[in-house]
C-alpha cells in the first residue's frame, strides 16, 4: 500500500525557545496537509517543549546513546528521549559520522537501543564526493545499510532510510534525478535482502538541499518515500512549502 511522502526537518544545532512558533506553525498547518506525514527533529533542549507546542507532528531527536544509563556525561539516552515526548530518532547522518567518528556498528547500537526504547529510527545513510567520483557510491552505501541498520526489526514500520549524499547537505547541489532513482533502487535491493517481506513497508528518504522550488521533482523520482530536510526546515514558510510540494 502506497504510504503518504514522509517530510522530516531536522533542526540541527539550531534552535532556542523564541523557535517553538515555527513548531507551532507547522503543526497547525499540517492539519490540513495531512496528504503527507510531518515530523521535525529539534535540539534535545527543545524536545519536550516542542512535543507540547505541536501535536500533530512528529517529533524526534537527532542522536541517542546506545547505553540504557550510566556514566556517559553529556549522552541522552533513547528511554530519556521517548520520557521528553519524542516518538523517533535520526540515527548516523553524516555529521555525527564526520564530527564524532561514529561507526556503522556505533549507529547499529544505537539502532537496536532506539527500538528496544520503542522509537522508530531514521538511519541516514551517503557517500562523499570522492567517494562518487571514484565510483564507489554505492559500495559505500550498501556496506553502511549493512552495517548500521539493525539486523531484525520487528517491523519496518518502525525503520526509514534516508539517503543523503554528503556533498549535497547544504550546499545547494543535488545529484540528478537519475542518480537519486538508481541510488534508490539499490537501497530498496539491500532492505530486501536483510528483511525479506518486511522491506516493502521501508520508506527511502532522499536527503540534501531539498528546497520549496526542486521538493516537487525530487519527490516525484522512483521509491522517494520522503524528505530529510535541513536548512529549509528552520522556517515554516519554507518547511510547508516542501510539504506542499509533498502533498
Ligand atoms: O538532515 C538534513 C540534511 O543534512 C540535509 O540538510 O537540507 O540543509 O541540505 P540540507
Amino acid at each position: 500500500m502506497a504510504k503518504r511522502p514522509y517530510i522530516v526537518g531536522n533542526w540541527k544545532m539550531h534552535g532556542t525557545r523564541s523557535m517553538l512558533s515555527e513548531a507551532r506553525a507547522i503543526d497547525r498547518a499540517a492539519e490540513r496537509l495531512m496528504k503527507a506525514e510531518v515530523a521535525l527533529a529539534p535540539p534535545f533542549t527543545l524536545l519536550h517543549a516542542a512535543r507540547k507546542e505541536a501535536d500533530l507532528i512528529g517529533i524526534g531527536a537527532q542522536d541517542c546513546h546506545a547505553a540504557e544509563g550510566g556514566a556517559h556525561t553529556g549522552d541522552i539516552s533513547a528511554a530519556m528521549i521517548r520520557d521528553a515526548g519524542a516518538g523517533f530518532v535520526i540515527l548516523g547522518h553524516s555529521e555525527r559520522r564526520a564530527d564524532h567518528g561514529e561507526s556503522d556498528a556505533d549507529i547499529q547500537a544505537k539502532a537496536q537501543a532506539a527500538l528496544a526504547a520503542g522509537l522508530n529510527i531514521i538511519v541516514c545513510v551517503g557517500e562523499t564526493e570522492q567517494e562518487r567520483d571514484a565510483g564507489k557510491a554505492e559500495e559505500i552505501v550498501t556496506d553502511q545499510l549493512v552495517g548500521s541498520l539493525p539486523p531484525c526489526a520487528e517491523s519496518g514500520e518502525k525503520v526509514t532510510v534516508a539517503y543523503e549524499p554528503v556533498w549535497a547537505i547544504g550546499t545547494g547541489r543535488t545529484p540528478t534525478v537519475e542518480d537519486i532513482a538508481a541510488m534508490h533502487g539499490t537501497i530498496r535491493g539491500k532492505l530486501a535482502e536483510i528483511y525479506g517481506d518486511a522491506a516493502e513497508e521501508i520508506r527511502i528518504l532522499y536527503g540534501g538541499s531539498v528546497k520549496p522550488d526542486n521538493a516537487a521533482e525530487l519527490l516525484a523520482v522512483a521509491d522517494v518515500g520522503g524528505a530529510l530536510v535541513g536548512g529549509a526546515s528552520l522556517t515554516a514558510d519554507s518547511f510547508l512549502g516542501i510539504v506542499v510540494a509533498a502533498a
